[in-house]
């Protein structure tokens, strides 16, 4: 490499047009998935405490919502059900008339374009919170697995284009796979939760979800934050079982398992920027101590940078906002 003064890497960085010219990576309004928090009952808007701007809302004042995210072109919403009753088998998890399944067809009716994927897992309907079901004061895999795939079967049949298994249970996507090509729901694609991290960044979503586990914590299952190799793994597993997208979460703390799982494997990548990258950005914001914008920005263009195809942010609609007049 030839020696300055030849070389003088800031002459591309003189103007705004010459930057954007050279400019690597790019965030689409087509990357983004905006979460929604469905609870059951009427006349329901309430913002959560520890996100603001933030709302749970009952099925009846989702309307105006879903129309302002279709309006803004983001092309796919992740739908989170709260239940108002709670059980051991998280029966209102599979249920024709749950919460989730009464969402899905409306905003379907709504917005028939816009992409809804739903979220499978059972914690925001259990009693005990946790993501599987109970034996013995340990959440038992193996009969887990049926539940996951009834529930996914019951939102494929309510019209959901992509489901979207969270609870880390081995052996989940194949067992789901199977039971949607057996309905008859071949079309309807897997986008696993592949490597999902135990992390503490997903505390305001279980404020929001009403899903903190009641004894112990999620790291029989969910992933030690530590481990890199082991996110190769359980994405290879998951493709192998059919998944069709895979996901690496949370993203921030996490940017160079993103980057490993789009140098390892051609498979479509998401990253889920959880509840708590919110929050930290807003809260911040509000107390005057970031430029709001400008950080989600940044934290944007990394993820993509790191390999994400596809971000998921509760952050999307104000990115679609300043996509959109930029
Ligand atoms: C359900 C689920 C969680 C999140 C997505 N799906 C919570 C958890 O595993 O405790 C977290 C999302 C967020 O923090 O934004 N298992």
């Amino acid at each position: 490499m030839a020696n300055f003064p030849q070389i003088r890497l800031r002459r591309l960085r003189r103007t705004e047009t010459i930057r954007a010219l050279v400019r690597e990576n790019h965030v689409n309004i087509n990357d983004l998935v905006y979460p929604l928090f469905i609870v059951e009952g009427k006349g329901v808007k309430e913002e959560i405490a520890s996100m603001p701007g933030i709302f749970r809302y009952s099925a009846d004042r989702l309307s105006p919502e879903i129309e302002e995210i279709a309006e803004l072109k983001i092309p796919a919403v992740l739908l989170f059900g709260i239940p108002q009753k709670k059980d051991e088998a998280a029966s209102e998890a599979y249920k024709t008339e749950g919460v989730v399944q009464q969402a899905v067809r409306l905003v379907k009716d709504i917005a028939p374009q816009l992409i809804v994927i739903t979220d499978v897992c059972l914690c925001e309907y259990t009693s005990h919170g946790h993501c599987g079901v109970v034996t013995a004061g340990r959440v038992d895999n193996d009969r887990t697995l049926p539940l996951l795939a009834k529930t996914a079967v019951s939102h494929a049949e309510a019209g959901a284009d992509i489901v979207a298994p969270s609870d880390m249970m081995d052996g989940r996507v194949q067992t789901i796979r199977q039971a949607l090509d057996e309905k008859g729901f071949q079309d309807t694609a897997i986008l696993s939760y592949s490597a999902k991290y135990a992390s503490t960044f997903y505390g305001p979503f279980r404020d929001a979800a009403e899903s903190v586990p009641q004894f112990g914590d999620r790291r029989s299952y969910q992933m030690d934050p530590p481990n890199l190799r082991e996110a190769m793994l359980e994405i290879e597993q998951d493709i192998a079982e059919g998944a069709d997208m895979v996901m690496v979460k949370p993203a921030l703390a996490y940017l160079d398992v993103i980057r490993q799982a789009r140098n390892t494997f051609d498979y479509p990548l998401a990253a889920y920027s959880v509840s708590g990258e919110y929050s930290m950005i807003k809260a911040a914001a509000q107390k005057g101590w970031l430029d709001e914008k400008q950080a989600v920005m940044e934290t944007m263009i990394a993820i993509k940078r790191a390999g994400a195809d596809i971000i998921i942010s509760y952050h999307a609609k104000q990115v679609a906002r300043w996509l959109h007049s930029d």
